[in-house]
């Protein structure tokens, strides 16, 4: 058990605490997250959600216990090698993030230009992902000209356009209406599908309800359970 266990984790915290100066903003987490799972960290406001996913991608460092990424401890990890571990991650935020004097092409691009790979294929990709995110006829536009929905939608191509392992989403349907966060969770379920490990940070129970998934509760800064939540296909008459 044990070792199949080990093998499939994508994702490993033991005895992780952050502290926010004299804030404890997570205390002694300890968990697993197996490849290809598709996770929701819940909790309400101020539980230590986005502190968490933070951790994960070297956006804070731990004040104490260790974190493995695909087997690789992150306390051991070389400044340079850094921006490696980034490209394991799609990530999206709840304010989208996206850069509003650059054309929703560019926005997406950039990531693949970082990583070094030809025009051609970055112009191949591109186009692509947004087809798959229903923008293709907004590649021209800017992020102000668009809905909030549309703007997450951007977000979640640039945050998948890369192919990464592990896809984090920060309350990727917080601000949004029931049926934009719809097409955002079957983007993310499609993701999810085809192989990436998919975790969002969510206070929206009824979310969790209608996709189900690992659910790893914080309350306070600790992590109070860790279960698995069948669908519940009675919640979708709405
Ligand atoms: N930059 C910061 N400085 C001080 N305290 C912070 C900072 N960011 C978050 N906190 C505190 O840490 C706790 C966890 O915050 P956060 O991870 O943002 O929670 P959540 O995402 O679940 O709402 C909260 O009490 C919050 O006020
Ligand atoms: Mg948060």
């Amino acid at each position: 058990m044990m070792d199949a266990a080990e093998k499939s984790s994508i994702i490993r915290m033991f005895h992780v605490h952050y502290n926010y100066g004299p804030k404890k903003a997570l205390i002694d987490i300890t968990l697993d997250i197996a490849k290809n799972e598709f996770v929701f960290i819940s909790g309400p406001s101020g539980a230590g959600k986005t502190t968490l996913l933070k951790l994960l991608y070297l956006g804070e460092v731990v004040s104490e216990g260790q974190i493995l990424i695909d087997g690789i401890n992150l306390a051991r990890m070389s400044r340079k090698r850094i921006p490696l571990l980034r490209r394991k991650f799609g990530i999206i935020f709840q304010d989208y993030k996206l850069i509003p004097t650059k054309s929703v092409f560019d926005n997406v691009s950039l990531v693949l230009e970082a990583a070094g790979t030809r025009k051609r294929i970055i112009n191949k990709k591109v186009r692509s992902v947004l087809r798959l995110v229903g923008m293709e006829d907004r590649i021209n536009s800017y992020p102000p000209s668009l809905s909030g929905g549309e703007q997450q939608r951007i977000a979640v191509a640039r945050a998948i356009v890369g192919d990464p392992q592990i896809i984090l989403a920060d309350e990727p349907t917080g601000s949004l209406d029931d049926e934009s966060a719809e097409i955002i969770l079957d983007l993310l379920r499609g993701v999810h599908i085809r192989g990436a490990t998919v975790i969002i940070a969510t206070h929206d129970k009824a979310l969790m309800r209608r996709t189900g998934g690992h659910i790893l509760h914080l309350q306070q800064g600790r992590l109070e359970t860790s279960v698995y939540l069948e669908k519940q296909y009675d919640d979708a008459i709405f």
